[in-house]
């Protein structure tokens, strides 16, 4: 390929999951450090980074439109086009064969080594880099410089559950836990930097393992307790946790650390045991909704959240019956359902009994009929509650803040009449006085 200046300019386009979006920020940190700026937004940028997901069918079909676009935009004048994360991983080859415009595919254990790849596509080469070296990416990455009031920290990356739907053991590898004197330097850091909020991110956050400072070896709710001693600290949250991982401890926790928030991504997928079975879940319905009694016992006031697929191979109408049933049952605060997709080289795409489309379309809308339904009322039951607001930022009317609730609802509120303004990062008292159907008018307190 032809050679081309090297990039000034950058822009990072993430995908999926919030584990990408912190791999995302991580990249831009990492080419800032190479003496390249972030383009602002609506102007082009030299280099692309598109950080992509292969969770489902339709996220992969983007990235190729995606590289159509920025192509047929770029008025001849291409960017320097890289494909990273779970597309790249699995598709690598087939990117490098199907996209003649892309110049590097960089998988999701490998972007540390993205400032000499985009060396070698500046003098006119292909790179592809899908390795996933025992060597860890994170030791390699610069330091934090995030400023935020509410940041995201990978600390365990990967899975070793073989669910039969999905992709991610393939693309993210095996499960790895970050050591724990990492994860406390790079919390402070971004503490010192204004986060006033960290959510800990892994494929199976729940099963983190590690010593402590002084050589204990402790699981996820130790290093929440850790966190919780850092005094500008205020909020604690963690996502997503496998129900077969909630330990007597972890549970425990959110009784007793007041800045673990309440809130529980618990995704369940199904709620038919035999479904559950083919999916390897390893759980069953019943075993599942003990665990969120055991929750409830310890917290109350928590907020469930979960995920679901509907029609998987072999889901018969009763089975569906058993999900909404589940549904009834844990009355969710929020949740998230998809179609099935079958992902390629994962054990349930040749499964016997696929459901077709329009079976799918129709459960997935009666799914979230019933989700909406209680997600709702959830907001509904919080009206009248006095809660903490985070601010996160202005909104659109004069003197309006926008922020989340400890149930990680959105909620809005106008500084009153001579009342202290607001600044974000601040940790507003509020009063929630209306539910809306995407967020909750609360009135400030202070
Ligand atoms: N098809 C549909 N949904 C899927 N998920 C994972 N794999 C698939 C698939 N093959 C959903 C699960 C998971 C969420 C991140 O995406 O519900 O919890
Ligand atoms: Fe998508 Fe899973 Fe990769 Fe996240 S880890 S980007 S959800 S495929």
């Amino acid at each position: 390929m032809n050679k081309v200046p090297t990039p000034k300019s950058f822009r990072v386009k993430s995908f999926g999951c919030q584990m990408n979006v912190y791999d995302g920020e991580r990249m831009a940190e990492l080419l800032a450090t190479q003496g390249m700026e972030a383009a602002p937004e609506g102007e082009d940028a030299d280099l692309v980074v598109l950080n992509t997901c292969h969770i489902r069918e339709k996220a992969a079909e983007k990235v190729y439109s995606d590289i159509g676009r920025i192509v047929k935009d770029s008025d001849g004048k291409a960017p320097l086009i890289a494909v990273a994360g779970c597309v790249a991983q699995a598709e690598g080859d087939e990117i490098m064969r199907r996209a003649r415009d892309v110049r590097m595919v960089v998988g999701p254990q490998a972007y540390h080594r993205l400032p000499d790849m985009i060396a070698r596509a500046s003098a006119g080469e292909r790179v592809t880099d899908t390795d996933m070296p025992a060597e860890a990416k994170f030791g390699a990455l610069p330091a934090r410089r995030k400023r935020a009031p509410s940041a995201f920290l990978t600390v365990q990356e990967g899975c070793d559950k073989f669910c039969t739907y999905c992709v991610v053991p393939y693309t993210r590898g095996a499960e790895i836990s970050r050591p724990f004197a990492d994860l406390l330097d790079e919390a402070k850091r971004l503490v010192d930097q204004g986060a006033r909020e960290i959510t800990l991110l892994g494929q199976n956050v729940n099963a983190w393992d590690g010593e402590d400072g002084r050589g204990r070896a402790i699981g996820l709710d130790g290093l929440i307790r850790e966190l919780a001693a850092l005094p500008d600290l205020a909020r604690i949250r963690y996502t997503t946790s496998h129900p077969n991982d909630m330990t007597d401890a972890l549970i425990a926790a959110h009784g007793e650390v007041d800045k673990l928030m309440p809130y529980l991504h618990l995704p369940v997928q199904a709620g038919s045991d035999p479904i559950l079975a083919a999916m390897n879940r390893s759980h069953s319905a019943e075993s599942y909704l003990r665990v969120i009694e055991r929750v409830r016992a310890a917290r109350p006031d928590i907020a469930i959240s979960g995920d679901f697929i509907v029609g998987f191979p072999g889901e018969s109408e009763a089975d569906f019956a058993a999900t909404l049933a589940l549904v009834d049952e844990v009355r969710y605060a929020a949740a998230f359902s998809f179609k099935y997709s079958p992902r390629p080289g994962t054990p349930a795409a040749t499964m016997e009994g696929q459901v077709p489309v329009d079976v799918m379309d129709d459960r997935l809308q009666r799914l979230q009929a019933a989700i909406t339904r209680d997600s709702h009322a959830f907001n509904a039951a919080s009206v009248g509650r006095t809660c903490d607001v985070l601010v996160e930022r202005t909104g659109r009317r004069e003197g309006q803040w926008l922020g989340k609730t400890p149930w990680l609802q959105s909620a809005h509120f106008t500084a009153s009449e001579g009342a202290a303004d607001h600044a974000v990062g601040d940790i507003v008292r509020v009063e929630l006085v209306e539910a809306g159907p995407n967020s909750l008018a609360a009135r400030a307190l202070t």
